[in-house]
């Protein structure tokens, strides 16, 4: 009791002085001994989150996607939770404060995951990381690391990859740099959020190998290697079941067998049965609002929730509270370095880049060329894309400016005939007048329509004398709540078609070359236009300084270094999941919008194209560069329980450069069907000069090589020869080492998460 009294004392005279440090570290105990001081009623009010505007924040900051409920009685403050993949996502405030809260906008998760840099993630994060601490944000709602599983998915350019293992380890290292500046990340959205269509109520139906080996693996990955603070789940179901409501999920799988210690919360307003999720394993509702509260308490009432239950989420949320920068005492005392991360997030766009094409090594551009740009997303560059990613940035230097200020020459009357247009359809769009500037640049139109060049003939003749070369930017813009659609989105649209084919034959004609700048979100059709073109460069959603970051690679100062996340079919309906995938414009209603049959099971991406040897436009890993670099011979050890692999690359060519190297297993045949290869570890070497080399080293387990096998319920690792192949992508092995593995392995878990219905899922028939 005494103790209990001096705890009281201790937390009341803590509080109203929020921001004083040397708070008391509590542990567990002490966490046990606060929960027992708390009422029902208290408990219940930790649990549901609330807007900024709601009384029950002790602080809050413009803009952030939701608060904590703080207890005055118990010293215990809000916390604030704001988003996102890119930045954090604030209002700027005003004058008065001595601080500006615009935010650096990074590039997008896909531009990261392109870097294949765990130190380029664990750099964005810890930018973004010391942003929010600046900002006063306790947890940053990143990263998302759901599978690319169709191209067409609104959100994938918040996603990583294709593959669970590069999502999962640049995801880990996106979190370990957040936290390492002692702020909380949200890993999201746990799990299968892979369409926006339909995406609160539709339920995926997904056979337990691909639940574990594609859509579990990179969260589990994270889990393990980084910790994240809070879990967030997704609005789907899971096995007929909400999976914020989902025990199999929330308790088996993340606490039982991953051993994850963290909170978990719900995804934004979509309330559910608020007793079902709590009782399902989720802890915090958020944003929240009072009715859950009430719910809560009347469910401890009628037993619907056991205070058991009801404890242990407070205690997670009490934990996190008690780790939090509001509980330790932050103070507006520290400006974010925008000037310094501006430059860090031109650093990781140029990294990320992909050089898709170089014929005859037309890139990179010497200075003082004269460019003739066409594409109105030069001139209105895109820096991300829209919905809960984006954030409020100072600026977006576009295409345009970022090469002349690389010394380029640009045709003013192409400029001015852009900027008319430009001006034009702003005038159409502007549905917002009352918008203020920073909400102009952050929210609306990212994307004007492209100009029609079909009467522009003299116009393209005449730049084609005056200029030495073209560049055409391709724009495309993507966001939360709609997914892609076909036409005119992953395919070109007609404009778009009839800029490259007469921009490229005028210049060409007059022996001048092309190249092509796609600023897009991720996947398009490439295979119909590309052969008219000299160079294309995928730049993704680069961030704020997407010009200048451009121009650092057009002109050689940077060399591209990216590698492609995903695969780039030749078409659309290539893609196994696109039997399966809601075709935006078709009617809502059941299949593939109340429920998705993911009968492609674990063929995703180039597990697919790779093992079926069909031909794709760019394969996954695929990126070139203005060298070249060898590979020696590899070698391989068993460490203790790891394989331990290394190989010497060694650059070849005449300019500086990083190259990324691949490590794919392929396993031997046994009863279940493994793909052709999987990527099961990567590295980069730094940026090595002409000549130099470095020696990359690798490792991965056994267990990291295990396929599931869904009749015995485990992780199955089968004996026999292995083949290790190290990549410059997936299709391209430089050196194969082989290895065997003398008795079989099993790693037995729950048999839970059955889909309601069994999935007929695909099987190829491949001749290995
Ligand atoms: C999104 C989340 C986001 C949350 C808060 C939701 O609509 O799905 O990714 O973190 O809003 O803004």
């Amino acid at each position: 009791m005494k103790k209990i009294l001096i705890l009281i004392v201790c937390l009341v005279s803590s509080f109203g002085n929020v921001l004083a440090n040397n708070k008391p570290e509590y542990n567990d105990k002490d966490i046990n001994n606060i929960i027992n001081l708390l009422t029902v009623e208290q408990k219940a009010r930790l649990l549901v989150g609330c807007l900024g505007s709601d009384n029950g924040v002790s602080h809050r900051v413009a803009g952030a996607a939701g608060y904590s409920f703080f207890i005055d009685s118990l010293g215990i403050p809000s916390i604030n939770l704001a988003d996102g993949p890119v930045g954090v996502r604030i209002s700027p405030v005003s004058s008065k404060k001595k601080y500006t809260s615009y935010s650096t906008c990074f590039p997008s998760s896909t531009a990261l995951a392109a870097t294949w840099s765990e130190n380029m993630a664990w750099l964005e994060g810890n930018a973004i990381g010391g942003e929010a601490k600046a900002y006063g944000i306790d947890i940053i709602l990143t990263p998302g690391i759901n599978i690319m599983r169709n191209p067409l998915c609104g959100r994938n350019f918040e996603y990583f990859s294709e593959d669970p293992r590069l999502a999962g380890i640049m995801g880990s290292a996106m979190i370990n740099g957040i936290q390492d500046k002692g702020i909380g990340a949200s890993l999201k959205h746990f799990v299968a959020n892979n369409q926006q269509t339909g995406k609160l109520y539709n339920d995926a139906r997904i056979s337990l190998r691909a639940l574990r080996e594609i859509y579990l693996k990179g969260f589990e990955i994270c889990i393990k290697n980084s910790d994240p603070w809070t879990v967030m789940g997704s609005y789907n179901k899971i096995g007929g079941k909400y999976t914020q409501a989902n025990p199999e999920l929330l308790k088996t799988i993340l606490r039982d067998e991953w051993g994850y210690t963290g909170l978990v919360m719900t995804d934004w307003y979509k309330k559910r049965d608020t007793s079902d999720q709590l009782n399902g394993g989720t802890d915090l509702m958020m944003p929240g609002e009072q009715s859950q509260v009430d719910e809560i308490v009347v469910g401890v009432k009628n037993g619907r929730i056991s205070e058991a239950t009801l404890n242990e989420s407070v205690k997670y949320m009490l934990k996190l509270i008690f780790k939090s920068i509001s509980y330790k005492g932050w103070q507006y005392n520290e400006a974010p370095d925008l000037a310094g991360n501006a430059e860090l997030a031109r650093k990781i766009a140029t990294e990320g880049m992909v050089l898709l094409k170089n014929d005859s090594s037309f890139l990179p551009i010497p200075e003082n060329t004269k460019i003739a740009l066409f594409g109105i997303t030069a001139y209105k560059s895109i820096a991300g894309g829209t919905g809960s990613s984006n954030v409020n940035k100072p600026h977006i230097i576009d295409l345009s400016t970022g090469l002349e200020k690389a010394g380029y020459t640009l045709n003013d009357r192409l400029k001015g005939l852009y900027t008319k247009y430009m001006e034009f359809q702003n005038d159409l769009l502007d549905k917002h007048p009352e918008s203020t500037d920073w909400e102009k640049i952050s929210y609306y139109r990212t994307v004007i329509p492209e100009m029609d060049l079909s009467k522009a003939e003299s116009i393209i003749e005449s730049e084609a004398k005056k200029s030495d070369m073209a560049l055409i930017v391709i724009g495309r813009g993507s966001g939360e709540e709609s997914d892609r659609r076909l036409e005119g989105d992953f395919y070109l649209t007609p404009e778009e078609k009839l800029m490259i084919e007469k921009v490229s034959s005028q210049f060409h004609s007059l022996g001048k070359k092309v190249a092509v700048i796609m600023n897009v979100c991720g996947v398009m059709e490439m295979n119909s236009w590309r052969d008219k073109t000299d160079a294309i460069l995928l730049a993704w959603f680069p961030g704020q300084e997407c010009g200048v970051a451009i121009a650092d690679v057009i002109s050689g100062k940077v060399n591209p270094s990216g590698k492609l996340p995903m695969t780039f079919p030749v078409d659309y309906f290539d893609v196994p999941s696109s039997r399966n995938f809601p075709m935006v414009g078709k009617t809502k209603d059941g299949k593939n919008f109340d429920y998705t049959n993911y009968e492609e099971g674990i063929w995703i991406g180039y597990r697919y194209f790779n093992t079926v040897n069909l031909s794709v436009a760019y394969p996954f890993g695929y990126g070139l560069s203005y060298t070249g670099f060898s590979f020696g011979e590899p070698k391989l050890e068993r460490k203790k329980d790891k394989w331990v692999a290394t190989i010497r690359v060694t650059n070849t060519g005449e300019v500086s450069g990083k190259e990324v190297v691949q490590l794919y297993v392929s396993a031997p045949q046994t009863s279940i069907q493994k793909p052709s290869s999987e990527l099961k570890a990567f590295g980069k070497t730094r940026d090595l000069k002409p000549g130099e080399s470095e020696i990359i080293k690798l490792q991965f387990s056994d267990y990291d090589i295990a396929s599931f096998d869904e009749d015995n319920s485990r992780w199955f690792t089968s004996k026999g020869t292995y083949l290790l192949s190290f990549g410059s992508s997936s299709r391209d092995f430089k050196a194969t080492v082989s290895f065997n593995i003398n008795k079989d392995k099993s790693w037995k878990v729950h048999d839970v998460l059955k889909p309601i219905e069994k999935v007929n899922v695909m099987k190829l028939s491949v001749k290995r």
